[in-house]
């Protein structure tokens, strides 16, 4: 199957799932696209021979319609079957959505439904939480909502901050999102849930 990742800084999560995708793994990465043209994770992909795209979403103002439509022309053009939202920033619109629906999926450094939206590590430290982690899920028009396809659990532990607590979520992050595609790529929709 044919991935094309979506990414707005680092790419992380990306390169973790570059990095998954050898041997018999169902998928290949056939582009890494981004909102941002300075996003670090664009040289990364590029260093590993891997088609980049960079649309920035500045130049469209309010138009969220009109980048979506410069950044679809790119992801059209690598032909993907699967869409991997790897820390992308922007809100998708419901007709861009609509295209890939079942089809795309997302990284959340929350345990949904907990937390969606921002600021999930600092709004899990301020409830108290005993622990914290991140979502792999299929995205649809509600932002954060889709089938969940698997989680994984973090302690939150005296004395975290925001930054220790994501730290340690990311950590996780980068295990489960590729278990996660490999999954789903396989055609299992159970979700799952790494200890
Ligand atoms: C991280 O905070 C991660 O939790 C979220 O997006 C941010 C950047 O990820 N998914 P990445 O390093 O760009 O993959």
């Amino acid at each position: 199957k044919r991935v094309a990742i979506l990414i707005s800084g680092g790419g992380s999560n990306m390169v973790a799932l570059v990095n998954s995708m050898t041997g018999d793994h169902p998928g290949r990465p056939v582009l890494v696209a981004s909102n941002d043209p300075a996003a670090g994770g664009l040289a990364k992909a590029a260093a590993a021979g891997i088609a980049t795209a960079a649309v920035d979403h500045r130049t469209f103002g309010k138009d969220r319609a009109a980048f979506e439509g410069a950044l679809l022309h790119h992801i059209e053009a690598a032909n993907p079957d699967v869409l991997c939202l790897a820390g992308f920033m922007r809100v998708l619109t419901p007709a861009f959505v609509a295209r890939f629906e079942g089809r795309m999926l997302n990284i959340h450094p929350s345990l949904l439904p907990k937390y969606p939206g921002l600021h999930t590590h600092q709004r899990a430290l301020d409830a108290g939480d005993a622990e914290a982690g991140c979502t792999v899920h299929e995205v649809t028009a509600v932002l954060d909502d889709g089938p969940i396809l698997g989680q994984a659990r973090v302690p939150v532990l005296p004395g975290d901050t925001a930054d220790s607590l994501a730290a340690r979520v990311l950590v996780q992050e980068h295990r489960l999102y590729p278990a996660a595609l490999r999954n789903y790529l396989s055609g299992n929709r159970t979700p799952i849930a790494l200890p």
